[in-house]
C-alpha cells in the first residue's frame, strides 16, 4: 500500500516535473539557443515574419505595413486581433461547404491587408505563421474563442457613424502620429494612401476598425475615445483614397466582357 502511494507520488513528481519542463519557451529564449529543431525554427521565422513583414516575407508585401502593426505585440495582445487562434480553424462555411483554413485566413491577409500577392499555401512563409500561431495557441481550447480574440464590439451608440465629425477626431488625435495626410511618419504606419492596407481589408470594415481604434488608439492613450468618436473616425478613414479591392478587377473585367458581349449581340441584329 504505502509502495503504491510511494509510486503514485513519484510518478506525479516526474510528471510536474515534465509539464513544466514543456513549459512554453519565450522567442527570445529560443533565439538564444544554440540548436533549434524544425518547429521551433519556423516559430522563430513566423515570429519575424509578423514583426518585420517587409523584410522577412518581402515578395509577398505590397505595402509599408507589418502584420504586427495591427496584430499588436506580435500578436499577443488582447482585442487587438490576437493570433492566438489555431483553435478555431478550420472553419466549415455552411453557405458553400468549404473549408477555411487557417492557412488560407494568413494568405488572405498578405492579399488584402498587405495589399500584396496571395501567396501558395505551402510557401515557406504561410508554414511559418502557422507554425508562430500555433505556439501562440498553446493551451488554447479547441473550437472555443480566446478570451480578448479579435476587436471589441463598439457599444451602439443610437447614432450612425459620421466622417465629418470623424475628420476633426482625427486631426486633434490621429494626424500627431499618422500624419495629417494619413501616409504615415517615423512614429506611426499608414492608414490610407498607396503604402496602407487595401479596400478588401477587415480594416476596411467601419465596425472592425471602430473597435480596434477604440481599444488600441492612440498608442499610450488607449481607450480614452468615446464610442461615437471611434466610430465616427473609422468612418472617416473608410472615406479615405486607398489601394483597390483586388477582387473589383476581376469583377469589373467580367461586367466588361459580358457589357461587350451583349452590346455585340445588339450591333449584329442591326
Ligand atoms: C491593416 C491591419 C492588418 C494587417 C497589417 C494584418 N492584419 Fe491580419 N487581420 C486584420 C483584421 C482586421 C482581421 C479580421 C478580424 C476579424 O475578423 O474580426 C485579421 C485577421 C487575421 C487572422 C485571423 C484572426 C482570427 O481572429 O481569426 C490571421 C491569422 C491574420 N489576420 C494574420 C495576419 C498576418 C500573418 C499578417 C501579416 C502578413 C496580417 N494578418 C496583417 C488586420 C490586419
Ligand atoms: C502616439 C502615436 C499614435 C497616435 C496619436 C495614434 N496612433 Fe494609431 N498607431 C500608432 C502606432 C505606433 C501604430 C502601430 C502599432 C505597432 O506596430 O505596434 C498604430 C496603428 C494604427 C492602426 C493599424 C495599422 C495601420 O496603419 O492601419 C490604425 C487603424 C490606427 N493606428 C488608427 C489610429 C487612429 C484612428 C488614431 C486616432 C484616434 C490613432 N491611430 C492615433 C500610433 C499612434
Amino acid at each position: 500500500m504505502m509502495q503504491t502511494v510511494a509510486r503514485v507520488l513519484c510518478a506525479l513528481v516526474v510528471l510536474g516535473v515534465s509539464v513544466a519542463a514543456a513549459a512554453r519557451p519565450t522567442i527570445e529564449e529560443l533565439k538564444s539557443r544554440k540548436v533549434l529543431d524544425d518547429y521551433e525554427a519556423n516559430v522563430v521565422y513566423g515570429y519575424n515574419i509578423v514583426t518585420d513583414t517587409s523584410r522577412y516575407a518581402a515578395r509577398y508585401v505590397g505595402n509599408r505595413l507589418q502584420c504586427s502593426n495591427c496584430h499588436l505585440q506580435a500578436g499577443t495582445k488582447p482585442h487587438a486581433i490576437p493570433l492566438d487562434v489555431e483553435g478555431l480553424y478550420p472553419k466549415w462555411r455552411s453557405k458553400n461547404g468549404v473549408r477555411n483554413g487557417l492557412g488560407l485566413r494568413i494568405r488572405e491577409c498578405f492579399l488584402y491587408s498587405m495589399n500584396g500577392i496571395m501567396p501558395p499555401e505551402e510557401a515557406p512563409e504561410v508554414q511559418a505563421v502557422s507554425a508562430y500561431i500555433h505556439y501562440l495557441s498553446e493551451g488554447q481550447v479547441i473550437g472555443r474563442l480566446p478570451p480578448g480574440a479579435r476587436v471589441p464590439m463598439v457599444p451602439e451608440t443610437g447614432e450612425d457613424p459620421n466622417p465629418a465629425r470623424g475628420e476633426t477626431v482625427y486631426h486633434r488625435i490621429c494626424a500627431a502620429c499618422h500624419g495629417p495626410d494619413g501616409h504615415g511618419t517615423a512614429a506611426a504606419p499608414p492608414l490610407w494612401g498607396p503604402e496602407s492596407y487595401n479596400a478588401g481589408a477587415g480594416m476596411n470594415d467601419v465596425r472592425k476598425a471602430a473597435g480596434f481604434i477604440w481599444a488600441n488608439m492612440p498608442v499610450g492613450n488607449e481607450n480614452s475615445l468615446s464610442p461615437q468618436e471611434a466610430l465616427d473616425v473609422a468612418a472617416f478613414l473608410h472615406l479615405q483614397i486607398r489601394p483597390a479591392d483586388p477582387r473589383d478587377g476581376r469583377l469589373r473585367k467580367l461586367m466588361e466582357r459580358l457589357v461587350h458581349r451583349v452590346s455585340e449581340l445588339f450591333g449584329a441584329t442591326q
